[in-house]
């Protein structure tokens, strides 16, 4: 049995944020019936288009496992069927611009009058405050929640990461808010409300980066590689590839990197392993020598050691470097581009790339869910086309006969 079934979702998202939350939730076994405007539909069903008049892949890789109804929620006869869907629905998710469901007339105490056992689960960029009003992307919220200003080098500007940190990290807080909810429900017999704030999401993230902005006042970050010349401002600086714990760490070049941009592979320089690590590098004196043989010694020296551990590795490709050092114990990872992750048989073998098959676009590669279950295995299906399941959903859960099936596509509710 899949872990959520019996659990539907009223789903009201858009773009990435919400739509990754309710692709685990259908992963994992909930309906999820996918709410969009008729003739149109999530507006990412037509960005980044590959191929002409079929679904992206934007869309196809964000809506997997749900059903579609086309659904105009400002038309009269189109908010009855809302509401019917309201009664028969355990969650609604949305993450529209703030206000948008209560100018449909879909506050939230309006909706726990409709059904008081709904969870009414929401992304929106900001919190209560000065940006509450804002729409927001992205990259809005990375620079918002504290990670542009700490990522990329103290010599270059703040800098996004192309993990969608703010999009898809939210939709996963959003995920757990709405199965937390769901729990509490069991013992409360009621719903609640679950707001996540992507600026929140990204902060949550980069806690080691207020972690070290306290730590600035006792004195300079001395795993940052501005230590030990150069100045520490007011605020925590970018951290370029520094490691964000305790063991000095940094991307070095391997053989191939002149013509290859991602043959490098990152070293970490744990105390634990130092040994096993001097050796392998040819280092193997530095085992005896003061200068070199304590964490102390070394730490106000990490560009001389990297550049001494990057002279060995640029004559390896990163995959030996790994052969190499995995043996001893020092944590590496080997930086691998897209194409190499998508052809990794590994990651296919446990459904974390998964190949898809869909009626308009053929077969493509998408990320399945990274959260595995040994009693509810996830199975990957195709996102639907516009407005596939309506006349299923109208007839199935809204409960409509044929005559009124017809009768609200005539007027434009579907
Ligand atoms: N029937 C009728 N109207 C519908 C509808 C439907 N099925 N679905 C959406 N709409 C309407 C909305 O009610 C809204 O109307 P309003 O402006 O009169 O209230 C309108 O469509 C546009 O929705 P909106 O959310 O404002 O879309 P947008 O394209 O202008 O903005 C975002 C997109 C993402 C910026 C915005 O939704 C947002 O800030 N969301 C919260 C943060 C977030 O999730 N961002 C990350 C996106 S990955």
């Amino acid at each position: 049995m899949k872990a959520l079934e019996g659990v539907r979702i009223l789903d009201m998202t858009h773009v990435q944020s919400g739509p990754t939350c309710t692709q685990l939730l259908a992963w994992f076994g909930a309906d999820v019936i996918k709410v969009e405007r008729p003739g149109v539909g999530d507006a990412t069903r037509g960005q980044l288009r590959d191929i002409p008049d079929v679904d992206s892949l934007y869309f196809t890789m964000l809506n997997h496992n749900k059903r579609s109804i086309t659904l105009n929620t400002k038309h009269e006869t189109g908010k009855e069927i809302f509401t019917r869907l309201l009664e028969e629905c355990d969650v609604i998710a949305e993450n529209f611009a703030p206000g948008a469901l209560d100018r449909m007339g879909f506050s939230w105490e309006r909706i726990q009058e409709i059904n008081p056992r709904i969870i009414y689960a929401s992304v929106k960029g900001f919190g209560a405050g000065p940006y509450e009003d804002l729409k927001v992307y992205e990259n809005v919220a990375q620079c918002a929640g504290g990670a542009a200003s700490t990522t990329g080098f103290d010599d270059g500007p703040p800098t996004v990461t192309g993990a969608q940190i703010g999009d898809s990290g939210t939709g996963l807080n959003l995920a757990l808010g709405i199965v937390t909810a769901l729990y509490h429900r069991e013992k409360s017999g009621r719903g609640q409300r679950v707001e996540c704030a992507m600026q929140d999401g990204v902060l949550n993230l980069c806690r080691v980066k207020l972690r070290d902005q306290q730590r600035l006042k006792q004195g300079p970050l001395t795993e940052y590689p501005q230590y030990p010349q150069g100045e520490f401002g007011e605020a925590v600086p970018r951290g370029g590839n520094a490691s964000g714990g305790g063991q000095p760490g940094w991307i070095v070049k391997c053989k191939g990197w002149e013509t290859d941009p991602n043959a490098y592979i990152y070293v970490i320089t744990q105390a634990a392993a130092f040994a096993g690590l001097a050796k392998a590098i040819g280092k193997e004196e530095w085992l005896d020598d003061p200068k070199w043989n304590t964490p102390e010694a070394r730490l106000p020296k990490l560009e001389e050691l990297f550049e001494e551990i990057e002279n060995w590795t640029k004559t390896q490709t990163k995959f030996e470097v790994m052969e190499k050092l995995n043996p001893v114990n020092v944590p590496c990872g080997p930086i691998l581009s897209m194409k190499e992750i998508a052809e990794e048989p590994a990651l296919r073998e446990t459904g974390t790339v998964v190949e898809v098959d869909h009626p308009k676009r053929g077969k493509y590669l998408t990320v399945g869910n990274p959260v595995k279950l040994s009693d509810s295995p996830s199975e990957v299906k195709r996102s639907p086309l516009l407005g596939e399941h309506t006349d299923e959903i109208l007839r199935s859960v809204v409960g409509f006969n044929e005559d009124q099936i017809a009768s609200a596509k005539e007027v434009g509710a579907v």
